[in-house]
């Protein structure tokens, strides 16, 4: 026997068992889009290396060490895409869709990030990322805000998520911040790691998301950004906040929460879990004003998030009725050539019938009971029974598999009624 090829390192399947989650979950999702006025992009998974470098950053992580580049046979550096932002700005640069108006987008689907793979952390892993432009004050970071609340509450998981806030402020303001913030970190170069070290030249902010337990201290004293934000970007945050106070949505200011992607300006938030160990933020994103002019549009400005989908399905709680949600309703016995004829005629009058129904039909023969094991195993609640007797009887026997119900014996004529009336129980 050849030896069976595995896929990648970090990147699943989502089998049949657990699609019924993800479905659920989109279907939810989109609904939600559609409440807030949201309107779906479709983006390429693949897109110029350049974009990524100049959006995210040069000196970020993922710029650095975790992007999926090859050159491809015009000689073209490519990237599979990281996350989703910056091609959907490149998306609305390139069609105009910025021009003289504002726009409400959301998109979901495959990012690539050649992390080390862990329970939360994957190298193929799905988002929903959500991006408004054009919208200057601070109702549109609250209108985000309060819709990924919505997402929660309507999954049941608002309880576990806690959302964390801060304001980067513009450019300028951040770079003084550094400048004030290098001076600290070397006058305690000595409790400094070594990527906190190289973070120093290349990226100081990031030093104040370090992970590491012994930098506790250090990060605790440094200078906080807030204070240093001038008079606009105080009241665009406090706008922020009020808004979310008079709203009764309960959040944490974190002056130390910084993200690891470069186009932040102003607001950034993330959704935190305790609930997944390590890999505990669920949903990320916050204000890129500067990025429209980087990537070549004009001056806007430009507010969004993006959620981990697969960490948002690990937080559901387990639900039979979310995984039973695929089961066929009605499983379609039928022994004898005759039989299976009439079975597919039959099963095709019912879906014409019943658009909702969901019909499974035996393929590739069988007794009765080998029949009716596949039956149960499908999750159908009902049987649907055609044999000799019933075809030359013109009936059709139904019996639940569930034990709901008496075994019955029908007109072919009156399935379609029965059926409406078992499947309102
Ligand atoms: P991000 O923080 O890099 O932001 O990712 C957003 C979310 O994607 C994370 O909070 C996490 O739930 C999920 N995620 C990220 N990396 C992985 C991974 N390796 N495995 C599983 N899940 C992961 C962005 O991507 C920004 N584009 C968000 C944004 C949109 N900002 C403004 N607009």
């Amino acid at each position: 026997m050849s030896e069976k090829i595995q896929a990648i390192r970090g990147m699943h399947d989502i089998l049949p068992t657990q699609t019924p989650r993800w479905q659920y979950v989109e279907n939810l999702l989109r609904r939600v889009m559609g409440a807030y006025g949201y309107q779906e992009i479709r983006l390429p998974i693949v897109e110029k290396t350049d974009l990524f470098k100049r959006s995210i950053g040069e000196v970020t992580d993922i710029v650095e060490k975790e992007m999926y580049t090859f050159e491809d046979r015009n000689g073209d550096s490519l990237t599979l895409r990281p996350e989703g932002t910056a091609g959907c700005l490149r998306a609305c640069l390139e069609h105009g869709l910025l021009y003289h108006q504002t726009q409400r987008l959301w998109y979901m689907g495959q990012m690539f990030r050649h992390e080390r793979p862990q329970k939360g952390r994957y190298r193929q892993f799905h988002q929903l990322g959500v991006e408004a432009y054009g919208m200057v004050g601070p109702d549109i970071d609250a209108e985000l805000i309060l819709l990924s609340y919505r997402l929660w509450r309507d999954l049941g998981i608002d309880r576990t998520l806690r959302l964390e806030i801060n304001s980067l402020g513009t450019s300028e303001e951040r770079s003084r911040y550094r400048e004030r913030l290098v001076v600290y970190f070397k006058e305690h170069l000595d409790a400094l790691d070594e990527e906190s070290l190289r973070r120093l030249e290349t990226n100081p902010l990031r030093i104040l998301d370090s992970k590491n337990p012994d930098l506790r201290a250090i990060i605790a004293g440094a200078p906080s950004l807030i204070e240093a934000l001038q008079e606009e970007s105080r009241a665009h945050f406090e706008g922020l906040l009020s808004r979310l106070d008079r709203l009764g949505l309960p959040y944490v200011v974190n002056p130390r929460l910084v993200r690891g992607l470069d186009y932040y300006s102003r607001t950034v938030f993330e959704w935190v879990t305790d609930a997944l160990g390590a890999q505990g933020t669920v949903c990320a994103g916050g204000r890129y004003d500067g990025l429209v002019e980087q990537l070549g549009g004009k001056e806007s400005t430009a507010v969004g998030f993006a959620l981990g989908m697969e960490r948002l399905i690990e937080l559901l709680l387990n639900s039979e009725a979310l995984d039973a949600a695929a089961d066929p309703d009605v499983y379609l016995i039928a022994v004898g050539d005759e039989a299976e004829a009439l079975a597919l005629i039959l099963a095709e009058g019912l879906r014409d019938e019943l658009p909702t129904l969901r019909l499974q039909m035996n393929c590739g023969g069988g007794s009765f009971k080998s029949q009716f094991k596949r039956a149960d195993k499908s999750g159908a609640r009902w049987a649907l029974i055609l044999g000799e007797s019933e075809v030359l009887e013109g009936t059709i026997g139904v019996k639940s598999l569930r034990g709901e119900s008496e075994q019955a014996v029908l007109a072919v004529g009156d399935v379609s009624s029965h059926l409406t009336s078992l499947l309102q129980r």
